[in-house]
């Protein structure tokens, strides 16, 4: 029951796909101070080779950075094969790498709508197909392998911006993780989503330019996420204490989903 035994993640295999930066390199950190080897994965070779150094540097850890772009399914199995060549299980996938799109209904693209399907849907599908035979090596039923999936409270509320794509995507993964949670379960592999609120990222960060006052003031908790608000979920749904949590799509938005509809004045 202590807090150490509990909440630990000290030696788990970990990949967080787009952990060069932005949510995913937060949750990466999380994992890094705690004793996790880390992969995160970008399609930028010299941001996620730096991530990964400066991560190893200040956690004195193991982070290693791998250039892939999984937004078509060569490329999923070719950061599949880099795993493969690397270890042979992993203990938890985080599936983060995301993108975005936002246009008036008007002139909305269909690259806008194929950009963001293929890289959080189908590529976090097609992934977790990749990597199960290793999520499935170390899996038991005592201490299940974790894949969290990185949707949005856009796919449960109404979004504030006209990103059509990104809100239907994102419901798709939260409803994608109930699916893969029921049939992977059976497996001792638990599914769990985290539904962000506002964090600063590049992707958020270029829809305000980079001013974040008007989404705090928004926000009930008075504030954006911080990379302990990311984390610290993450870390819960991968260690002991998270094991009997299956299937849940979490928010962590300080409270925007919750007080939907209520007057914050
Ligand atoms: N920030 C928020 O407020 C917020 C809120 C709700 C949900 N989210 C979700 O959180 C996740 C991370 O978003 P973020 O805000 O941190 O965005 P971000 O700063 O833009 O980071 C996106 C990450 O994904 C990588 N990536 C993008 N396209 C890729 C591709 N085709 N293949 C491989 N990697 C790719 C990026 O690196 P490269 O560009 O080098 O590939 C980067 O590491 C996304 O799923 C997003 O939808 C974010």
């Amino acid at each position: 029951m202590l807090i150490n035994n509990l909440f630990s993640v000290e030696g788990k295999v970990v990949l967080v796909t787009g952990g060069s930066r932005g949510i995913g390199e937060m949750i990466a950190a999380g994992f890094c101070a705690n004793g996790a080897k880390v992969y995160i994965s970008a399609r930028s070779k010299d941001i996620v080779k730096k991530t990964a150094k400066r991560l190893t540097k200040l956690y004195d850890s193991q982070c290693i950075g791998i250039e892939s772009d999984i937004s078509s399914i060569e490329g999923v199995k070719k950061l599949g094969n880099e795993i493969k060549n690397s270890e042979d299980h992993l203990d938890i996938l985080i599936n983060n790498a995301g993108a975005a799109w936002a246009a008036p209904i008007e002139d909305f693209p269909e690259i806008g709508w194929d950009k963001v399907m293929d890289l959080c849907v189908k590529s976090m599908f097609f992934l977790t197909q990749n990597l199960l035979p290793l999520l499935c090596k170390s899996a038991n039923k005592e201490d299940p392998s974790r894949i969290i999936n990185i949707g949005s409270i856009d796919g449960i509320n109404n979004p504030e911006f006209k990103n059509f794509s990104y809100s239907a995507a994102k419901s798709a993964v939260h409803h994608m993780t109930r699916v893969l949670a029921a049939e992977l379960v059976k497996k001792h592999i638990n599914v769990n989503a985290i539904a962000p609120g506002p964090f600063p990222s590049k992707m958020l960060g270029s829809a305000v330019e980079f001013n974040y006052t008007e989404l705090e003031q928004k926000n009930p908790r008075g504030r954006i996420g911080t990379p302990e608000d990311i984390a610290g979920l993450a870390i819960f749904l991968s260690s002991r204490a998270g094991a009997y949590t299956i299937g849940e799509v979490i928010t962590c938005d300080g409270g925007l989903v919750a007080s939907a509809g209520h007057d914050l004045s």
